[in-house]
């Protein structure tokens, strides 16, 4: 038989997945340490069991006693799992940047979870590390976890994520690629890799807005470098005491965006739908490619799922939002036609008149006037209905007696999703009107090669 005895053993030897369409231009092979398959979906159920685990052995955590923690989510997901396992309750304080899903899933396992600001440094009394501390030193037989400070954080690595990695590999692995924040999962694993081999480079990513980068590069802790980001679970305000950065030998910055953009990516191309940090570390790797060289190989760390960010970076309007997705717009689709007028037939024209135009120019959808105003439209599709229907003497009618729905007008800056939204099976295309005045005609075909390209 093979039953685990409780959740908690089923954490780590998570699958190294080769990455095959989204690295082809890369010079060597890359392969996804993909976190995503422990049971709380993500990297930290390795060190919230660890942490607890040495604050038993080290009596600062008895049976009945409350964990308290500052986590973004998945460092609580991993606590809550393992105090339900072992016996403890749960109050985590976390931010208003993290998802609202992230926060709901805490609550189902059992954790009290309290919401503070993000945007205050962390020795203000309402910072989420601030709220800890306190709770902690109030609450009798708590213990606060301190995951940036808690060296058995970056010892779970050490002892598991970086063994796994070793083996995984056949020693073969020459560049650990991790998003990093606590500091953790990357000295942890990067310290073991070292100890194996030396030469393995170790490349930290951080989010534009963190200090780290410029604290590796200079020795600075510079307040100046720090600014709002979005990417959750990475980067820092300040140095967390798990860094040990003689492991690391680069640190590279991410923006938000190109995060964003790669973690969809990942999915679209490789089938891997992770969180946000994934996105970082692999457009991490991608900036610092001029680095790598054939027979090397690369391993991403993908530290957890993208199911709690649905309403984020999977989400068009969410990314639109923040300027993460290029929005293509009326104008944008008619802008490679130069100033060709649009095709219209008046009210009175036959219907055989309209399918001749139709032919001649190629094209399904004509709007139809009346006075200079667009009073309808004939279409093929409408037109051979007709046809099957009533017999060819429709083609004698004048198109005023066969109209179709007049096109919906828009102005040249309304975007893509707006547009697709406006088409319907009436309704084959849009009319958009420039600042002369003159009409321009966007189809479902023209719809659908944007939506392509
Ligand atoms: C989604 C995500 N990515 C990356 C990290 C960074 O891992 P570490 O804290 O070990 O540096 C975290 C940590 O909270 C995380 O939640």
């Amino acid at each position: 038989m093979d039953i685990k005895n409780n959740i908690l053993e089923t954490i780590g030897n998570t699958p190294l997945i080769r990455l095959n369409k989204i690295a082809r231009n890369l010079p060597c092979a890359v392969a996804a340490k993909v976190e995503y398959f422990n049971p709380g979906n993500s990297a930290k159920d390795r060190m919230a069991v660890k942490m607890i685990e040495v604050a038993e052995q080290e009596g600062k955590l008895k049976r009945g006693g409350t964990i308290i923690e500052g986590t973004s989510g998945n460092t609580g997901m991993g606590l809550a799992l393992t105090a339900i396992v072992r016996g403890y309750s749960c109050i985590f304080t976390t931010t208003d940047k993290q998802s609202k899903e992230k926060i709901d899933i805490l609550k189902a396992l059992g954790a009290e979870v309290i919401v503070c600001p993000t945007n205050v440094e962390p020795a203000d009394p309402r910072s989420y590390y601030s709220v800890a501390r306190r709770l902690a030193k109030e609450i009798p037989n708590s213990f606060y976890i301190n995951q940036y400070d808690n060296l058995a954080n970056r010892l779970a690595h050490y002892e598991t994520t970086g063994p796994e990695l070793w083996e995984q590999t056949d020693g073969k692995i020459t560049h650990l690629v991790v998003a990093t924040g606590t500091g953790g999962t990357v000295t942890g694993t990067a310290k073991f890799l070292k100890e194996k081999n030396p030469a393995i480079q170790v490349w930290a990513i951080d989010p534009q807005g963190s200090l780290l980068t410029k604290y590796f590069r200079t020795g600075e802790i510079d307040m100046k470098e720090v600014r709002p980001y979005v990417t959750e679970g990475i980067g820092e305000d300040f140095v967390p005491l798990n860094y040990e950065m003689q492991y690391i030998d680069e640190f590279e910055q991410v923006s938000d965006k190109q995060a964003a953009l790669m973690s969809r990516r990942l999915a679209k191309e490789e089938g891997l739908f992770c969180g946000y940090s994934a996105g970082t570390a692999l457009q991490g790797l991608f900036q610092l490619k001029h680095k790598l060289k054939k027979g090397d190989l690369a391993v991403v760390i993908l530290h957890d799922h993208g199911s709690r960010y649905v309403g984020k970076i999977y989400n068009d309007q969410w990314m639109m939002e923040r300027g993460f997705l290029d929005i293509k717009t009326f104008g944008d689709i008619i802008s490679g036609r130069g100033s060709k007028a649009l095709i219209a037939v008046p009210a009175t024209h036959t219907a055989a008149e309209a399918i001749e135009l139709m032919q001649k120019y190629h094209i399904e959808n004509i709007p139809v006037t009346d006075k200079e105003q667009f009073i309808g439209s004939v279409s093929e599709s409408g037109l051979f209905a007709k046809m099957m229907k009533d017999g060819q003497e429709i083609k004698n009618k004048a198109v005023r007696d066969i109209l179709e729905p007049a096109y919906p007008v828009v102005s040249l800056d309304t975007p893509l999703d707006r547009l697709s939204a406006l088409i319907s099976k009436e309704n084959g295309a849009v009319l958009g009107r420039d600042e002369a005045g003159n009409y321009h005609i966007v189809t479902k075909y023209d719809i659908i090669q944007a939506l392509a390209n």
